[in-house]
Order: structure tokens, then sequence, then C-alpha cells
């Protein structure tokens, strides 16, 4: 396994930003040292019924990063989102920052390239971001140190990014009370999802994890901070060491039962293009529909 540069040392501020319509949180995380913040996982609205898109959540960070002062180093995204649809070079082309992802988007453009019959034009090998990250890769925000862990399972290319003492674990898992993502989507795997997640469990135990969805199990409020020693004690899928065996067979059932996602058609389009909406062959912005395809 790799040798993480981990620093419990460096509590770095976090500001989330709730979206209720697809229930992802955002987060701004601000090196403790300096004014210097990434931003993670931000959520462009969609009125898909209308095919209207709009920018209330982004503008609220964009809002509250201007207030603070602060200066956008990255906008991290912590997978390929089928659930909504990514605003990162929205609040770019605002605020300034690198878009970076996990090196395995060349898969997911691969994959999804072809269910959504993309001519040549789309680039498969992720040059619509401004970096690709491997497993145990750093970079910096302000003077914090960040490091990626590579996660995949839910998809090929999630990522675990860790900022100081808090780490943002995308869809890798839920709250203790909500267990973990499906990893029936292509090039998904329970095995694998398994595999991830212990690496995260391994961080230290006071390690804060944030969610990238929360939908309040049992009519509870939405939360979405925990630990690792908490995940690894309640989790109601990995908790209490539970086996892979059965993990991987609950997994699989129940993902036999879910529906797609409401927005995983405009969200898979646009979220493979780093958040930019595709456009047909006038330029004029525009989303596909395969039938049977999904
Ligand atoms: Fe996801």
């Amino acid at each position: 396994m790799t040798d993480y540069p981990v620093n419990m040392n460096v509590r770095p501020e976090v500001e989330p930003f709730f979206d209720p319509a697809t229930n992802t949180i955002s987060y701004v995380v601000k090196d403790p040292n300096s004014t210097s913040c990434a931003i993670v996982d931000s959520v462009m609205d969609i009125d898909y019924a209308a095919g209207r898109i709009s920018y209330d959540n982004a503008d609220a960070i964009i809002a509250f990063v201007k207030d603070k002062g602060l200066t956008v180093d990255w906008l991290i995204e912590t997978h390929v989102h089928a659930d909504h649809l990514s605003a990162a070079p929205y609040i770019q082309e605002k605020l300034g920052g690198k878009i970076g992802i996990g090196e395995n988007i060349v898969t997911v453009q691969n994959v999804f390239g072809k269910v959504f019959n993309e001519g040549t034009e789309f680039q498969r090998d992720g040059s619509q971001f401004d970096a690709l990250f491997q497993d145990g890769d750093t970079y910096e925000i302000g003077g914090m140190r960040a490091f990626a862990i590579y996660t995949p399972g839910h998809t090929p290319a999630c990522m675990t990014h860790v900022m100081g003492d808090a780490a943002f674990v995308g869809d890798t898992l839920f709250m203790p009370d909500g267990g973990s993502a499906r990893c029936d989507f292509p090039g998904g795997s329970a095995e694998t999802l398994y595999e991830s997640i212990h690496k995260v469990l391994a961080l230290p135990d006071n390690t804060r994890l944030f969610m990238c969805h929360d939908y309040g199990p049992n009519g509870r409020d939405i939360k979405w901070e925990t630990t690792v020693a908490e995940e690894k004690e309640f989790n109601i899928h990995v908790g209490g060491g539970k086996s892979k065996e059965d993990f991987v067979k609950f997994r699989t059932e129940r993902d036999a039962q879910l529906d797609m996602p409401r927005l995983i058609i405009p969200s898979l389009q646009v979220n493979m293009r780093a958040g930019e909406v595709p456009t047909d062959k006038d330029g004029n912005p525009m989303l596909k529909v395969p039938i049977n395809a999904l």
C-alpha cells in the first residue's frame, strides 16, 4: 500500500454547501495558514425537463470565496458524478484555480464516449482537466499539502482527497447509517469498493470524513461529517469488521433494485467534459438521450 503523507496537525476550515435538489454537498476547504482554498465537487443547477441550466449553487460558493477574500488554488472532482452536474468551469472562469480529477477519467471517457456516440472531437485523454491524479499524488493548497488516494469501486475514476486532517471521500462512503454507494455503473465493482473503503479506514481514527452525498436515512436531518473511527465501528455496510463476502453479496443484491439516477444522462455528458456542456455542430449547447444504452 502506498505510504500517504498524512499530516493530522493541519486542520483546514471546511465550509459545506448543501444542494437539496441532488443531495450533494460541495465544500470550500481553506488552508489554515493562508487565504488559499480548494473547492470540492461543485454543483451546476439543471431543470432537466426544461433543458435549462443555472448557477445559484455555484454563485453561493463564489460569493463566499469573495466575501472571505480567498484564492482558489484547486477545483477538485472526486469522480465523474452521475447524479449532478459540475460547475467547475463556471467557477474557474470567475475565480481561477485548476480543475483536477483521477487519471482513470480516461476509462470513463472511453466507455461513455461510446454510449453517447461522441465524435472524434471528444478527446478521451482527460485533456479537458488541468490535472489528472494518480494514487499518492500530492498538491498544494497555499501552504497545505493535499494528496489523493485511489478509491475505485463506485466508478473507475474515484479518488479520496485528503487535506490535513480532513478527507473528502466522494461516494466511497456515506454517513455510517447510509452505508456505501452503488457499484453497478460501468467499471464499478463491489469487491474493489470494499478494498477502497478500507484504504480510507486505514487513515488515522480521528480523520474528519466529509461525504459528497447524504439522503437523511430514516428521516434524520442531513449530515455530512463523520470520522474514520465512527465509520469503522458503525457503518451499516462495512462497520464492525464486516467481511468482503458479506459486503459484496449485499451490495450486488441492493444495486440490482436501484433505478438509474434522475440526472445520469445530462450528468455524464457534462462531467466527462470537466463540467462543460457539449455543443452541436453549430456550437449550440445540446445534450443527447441515447435510447436503451444505459
Ligand atoms: Fe457518484
